[in-house]
């Protein structure tokens, strides 16, 4: 199997963090067991959390999550026709505030010829431009690999592949369930949250 790493440090954030989220306090870390479901600032308890911790927001924009492009919004033919992935941020544009105070909003984007998806993901994904969480749903790792061999998505820590053409299902490893994927649209030329995730995020034991 050929792999390109795509996002080599998407493992320097702290090993283990506690956040807050819709009252819930949960541990999150590079291999735990971290999970909570999509939510809306407007949803009470969330609100309480800084606006950089809250869940993606429709309308949000996407930005990297670390180097010198960190703050820029990605637009389409920022992403490689074909992939690899690239982990990203949501982050509000208005205020500029990337939600990076959770680790559950890492995300990942990849842009694949739209003729190649399936209808499911078609329906969610905006010229082509598709967006799933990027904490595996095995122990909780970012998927920041791609098979070039396989096109698939592909966890380092224990091997699972998700297959991004069809809703990120898994088609290889221990993963027990598919990638939460989210809705995107375009706005002004820049990809945008566009609904919720379709599934928990986080990973199998919470
Ligand atoms: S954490 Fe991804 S395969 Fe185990």
């Amino acid at each position: 199997m050929t792999q390109a790493t795509t996002e080599p440090g998407a493992e320097r954030r702290p090993a283990t963090r506690r956040t807050v989220l819709g009252g819930l306090a949960v541990a999150v870390c590079g291999c735990g067991t971290a999970q909570w479901a999509p939510a809306r600032a407007e949803d009470g308890e969330d609100a309480a959390a800084g606006p950089d911790a809250l869940p993606p927001q429709i309308g949000d924009r996407f930005t990297y999550i670390y180097g010198e492009k960190m703050g820029d919004v990605i637009r389409p033919e920022d992403l490689p026709l074909g992939g690899d992935q690239k982990l990203v941020y949501p982050m509000d544009p208005t205020t500029g505030t990337i939600r990076d105070g959770s680790r559950l909003n890492m995300m990942l984007l990849v842009r694949l010829d739209p003729d190649t998806l399936d209808e499911e993901t078609r329906a969610a994904a905006a010229e082509g431009v598709v967006a799933y969480s990027a904490v595996c749903t095995h122990h909780g790792c970012p998927v920041s690999m791609w098979s070039k061999r396989a096109g698939t998505l592909y966890c380092s820590c224990h091997g699972t592949e998700y297959d991004p053409k069809a809703t990120a299902r898994v088609v290889a490893g221990p993963a027990p369930r598919r990638l939460p994927m989210m809705p995107v649209g375009i706005e002004d030329g820049e990809i945008v949250v566009a609904g919720q995730f379709t599934s928990w995020v986080g990973s199998q034991n919470t």
